[in-house]
């Protein structure tokens, strides 16, 4: 019995660690010169893209509190709440070097609810409820006419693992298209990002800093 596991190792090992070898050398390669997206967007194969379920590992861009904006001013009816941005690190890492986002760039929005009075907090907000997810993935092939795909991963009954992108016709589009500053996302409240933006001059020319729809 030993011996016959043993002949197997010798036999298999030597193979394996080839395989890992060339593995581990080709994944270098590959990184040396383009962007790598270990945390790039996953689709089913309905074409629904599958929410990351360690989306929380990525890149924390920044939060807005109790944001008010569009036609609706839809914060003014509701509690405010919390936005959290996240992004794929490597698409981040991009971010820094060019000042602009590489294709296959996925974003996450967390939206949740601003509790008051939680502990021994009298005063302020902390986070609370997860109240929604949204995502954009940057995708000139997928998503031709806007280069960006907007999904809601809101369902009837609370939140869903997969998401068709929504169709062109949605608020997200036009929004992020006319209003944002950098590339479709709202780089403008995200301060560390927009610094390099400014300094590597990928702010949208016409973009006004008390501009409103
Ligand atoms: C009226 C303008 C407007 C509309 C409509 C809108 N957004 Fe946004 N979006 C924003 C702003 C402003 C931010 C900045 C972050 C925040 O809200 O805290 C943002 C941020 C985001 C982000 C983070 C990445 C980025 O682009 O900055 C995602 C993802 C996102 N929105 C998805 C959506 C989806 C999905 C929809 C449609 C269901 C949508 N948005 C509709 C204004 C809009």
């Amino acid at each position: 019995m030993a011996h016959h596991a043993s002949s197997l190792e010798s036999k298999a090992a030597p193979g394996l660690v080839a395989a890992v070898v060339a593995g581990s050398l080709a994944w270098i390669r590959a990184s040396d010169d383009r962007v790598d997206f270990p945390e790039g967007p996953t689709y089913t194969e309905r074409d629904e893209l599958i929410l990351p379920a360690d989306y929380r590992e990525w890149i924390y861009v920044s939060s807005g509190l109790g944001m008010t904006y569009g036609p609706e001013k839809a914060a003014e009816r509701l509690p405010p709440r919390f936005n959290n941005v996240f992004v794929a690190r490597s698409a981040y890492r991009e971010f820094l070097k060019s000042g602009t986002w590489p294709d296959k760039t996925m974003f996450i929005l967390e939206v949740r609810a601003a509790d008051a009075n939680v502990s021994i907090n009298n005063g302020g907000r902390s986070q609370g409820k997860l109240l929604a997810i949204e995502a954009s993935v940057k995708d000139v092939q997928r998503f031709r006419d806007a280069g960006w795909g907007y999904f809601s991963f809101d369902g009837p009954n609370g939140l869903v693992k997969t998401a068709a992108p929504l169709p062109a016709s949605e608020t997200c589009y036009s929004c992020h298209k006319a209003m944002a500053a950098v590339d479709n996302t709202f780089v403008q409240f995200y301060p560390t990002l927009f610094e390099v933006a400014k300094r590597l001059k990928t702010v949208r020319a016409d973009y006004e800093p008390a501009g409103g729809p």
